[in-house]
């Protein structure tokens, strides 16, 4: 296919959407943009440098002052020039970044950059927003979910693996309160796009989600 596509998978935590596009990403060549991270970026430099998170124009600023790119083809992500790819995860950033993401001109300064990266099309994209808001036309448009248990079970490992201390209660807690502020928040909360394609991974594999999303949407 010589067109160059926008690919976007929206979907909660856990559901599988990282993993895929960034499969899906390196199948077809192209760019894989983690909304996610950028958002992940802006909420570690308030945190680094101190920011009163009930400053909302602080946060602004924060937002709109930070140079976010991706390196090895967008599997790393780089603030201000420096990979912070491994500290994105850490429970602290969970813990307060529901509260940065509602913000408005948080929201504006990070779909500005989004919608510029991804102006040429040939990217496979994640998030909350990006088959509602970020690329409303976007060429394929998938909901990926999965029941809160196995998301939480998903998130645990991962955590573990990088040797957290955290209990898969925690982790489910978390998730749920994370879920419930996503979805209800009045700015670009998540939601199912009437042309998406919902994929179900709670018993799927991911080269099973794979498959369904290059073969379905006959993308191969
Ligand atoms: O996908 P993730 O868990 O890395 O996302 C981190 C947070 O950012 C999560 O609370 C949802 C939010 N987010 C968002 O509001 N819009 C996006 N396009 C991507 C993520």
């Amino acid at each position: 296919m010589s067109k160059k596509l926008i690919i976007a998978i929206d979907g909660p935590a856990g559901s599988g959407k990282s993993t895929v596009a960034k499969l899906v990403a390196e199948k077809l060549g192209y760019l894989y943009l983690n909304t996610g991270a950028m958002y992940r970026a802006v909420t570690l430099k308030a945190l680094s440098a101190g920011v009163d998170l009930d400053d909302e124009s602080a946060l602004i600023d924060v937002a709109e002052n930070c140079v976010i790119e991706f390196a090895n083809s967008g599997t790393k992500t780089l603030l201000d020039g420096v990979d912070v790819s491994n500290e994105l995860h850490l429970p602290h950033v969970d813990k307060v970044i529901s509260d940065i993401v509602k913000i408005p001109g948080v929201r504006r300064a990070m779909v500005a950059q989004q919608q510029r990266i991804g102006e040429q099309g040939g990217i496979v994209t994640e998030g909350r927003d990006v088959t509602t808001v970020v690329f409303p036309d976007a060429d394929v448009k998938i909901y990926l979910d999965a029941s809160l248990e196995e998301r939480a079970k998903r998130r645990y490992k991962e955590l573990k693996e990088k040797g957290e201390e955290i209990s898969l209660d925690e982790v489910e807690a978390d998730m749920r309160m994370r879920d419930e502020k996503d979805s209800s928040r009045e700015d670009s909360p998540l939601r199912v796009a009437a042309d998406a394609t919902v994929i179900d991974t709670t018993h799927l594999t991911i080269e099973e989600v794979i498959e369904v999303i290059l073969h379905e949407e006959e993308i191969l």
